[in-house]
């Protein structure tokens, strides 16, 4: 489980971004973060994932606390991170160079293991000789997700993953997503698209750095004020949908539009 506890974050020099976050992530769960740019929605990813710090406030992760130094390097092991840029995460031009770079300290066969399957997982298994410059942004973001499942992490954070690709690539992202929930992954993934609530169990709306409203997705049909209200309109379709009883889970906003056509 994660567990934040009264989180307070201020950059140097900036107001206060984010006000004490209280929350809970549960196991298996998938949750979405909703915010407009600039509500505090990359601050928290980074702090959830141990790349920013602060010691106002508390992250646990597993009973592990990011705030203490003797319990950090244990805990930020067990979350990964992947970015709304993948081009900010990759280092090298091969495929195998880059996922291999953190598995250093394992055995030969234990790393060709880990990036088997962590690109069979994102579906990029067929190019592992590729130039990673030659690939597409979705492409690369899916590398940039095989390299955090290659590191074997429980929890999973995904900034803004589809903010830069192209709506192909996006659907491509979306099924991993999916998958990976199957999978039993805990995944946080943070958006400003009201059709990406879709894929999450529950949705936080974080507006001026403060979780402002919580929304189960069981009860998406008696909450549509609410999202309304925070200025989330969810597309017309999935509206449809709930109307019509339909269960949302399994379904993209591009299949939902197949499926009622
Ligand atoms: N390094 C920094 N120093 C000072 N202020 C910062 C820094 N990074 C972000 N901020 C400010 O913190 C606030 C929250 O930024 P953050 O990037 O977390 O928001 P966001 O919800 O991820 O936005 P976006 O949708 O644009 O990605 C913004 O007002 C931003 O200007
Ligand atoms: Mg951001």
């Amino acid at each position: 489980m994660i567990k934040i506890c009264n989180l307070n974050f201020k950059y140097k020099n900036s107001s206060n971004i984010l006000k004490n976050i209280n929350l809970e992530i549960k196991e298996g769960e998938t949750v979405a973060i909703i915010g407009k740019n600039g509500s505090g929605k990359s601050t928290l990813a980074k702090l959830i994932s141990g790349i920013m710090k602060t010691k106002n406030g508390n992250i646990i992760i597993d009973d592990l606390d990011l705030a203490k130094k003797g319990e950090y390097k244990e805990a930020v092991k067990k979350v990964g991170i992947v970015f709304q840029n993948p081009e900010n995460q990759i280092i090298f031009n091969n495929i195998y160079d880059e996922l291999s770079f953190a598995l250093k300290n394992l055995t030969k066969e234990e790393i060709n293991n880990r990036i088997t399957t962590s690109l069979k997982k994102v579906d990029m298994y067929d190019y592992i000789n590729n130039d990673l410059y030659s690939l597409s942004l979705g492409q690369k973001q899916r590398i940039a997700i095989a390299e955090i499942l290659a590191k074997s992490p429980k929890y999973l954070v995904f900034d803004e993953p589809t903010t830069m690709i192209d709506s192909t690539g996006k659907e491509q992202i979306y099924n991993i997503i999916k998958n990976l929930k199957k999978d039993g992954y805990t995944i946080i993934y943070t958006s400003n698209l009201a059709e990406e609530i879709l894929l999450a169990d529950r949705i936080l709306i974080l507006k001026n750095g403060q979780i402002v409203n919580e929304i189960k997705k069981d009860f998406l049909m008696e909450s549509i004020d609410i999202l309304e209200q925070n200025d989330i309109k969810l597309p017309m379709i999935v509206e449809i949908a709930l109307k019509l009883g339909i269960k949302l889970e399994e379904y993209s906003v591009d299949e939902l539009v197949r499926k009622i056509k």
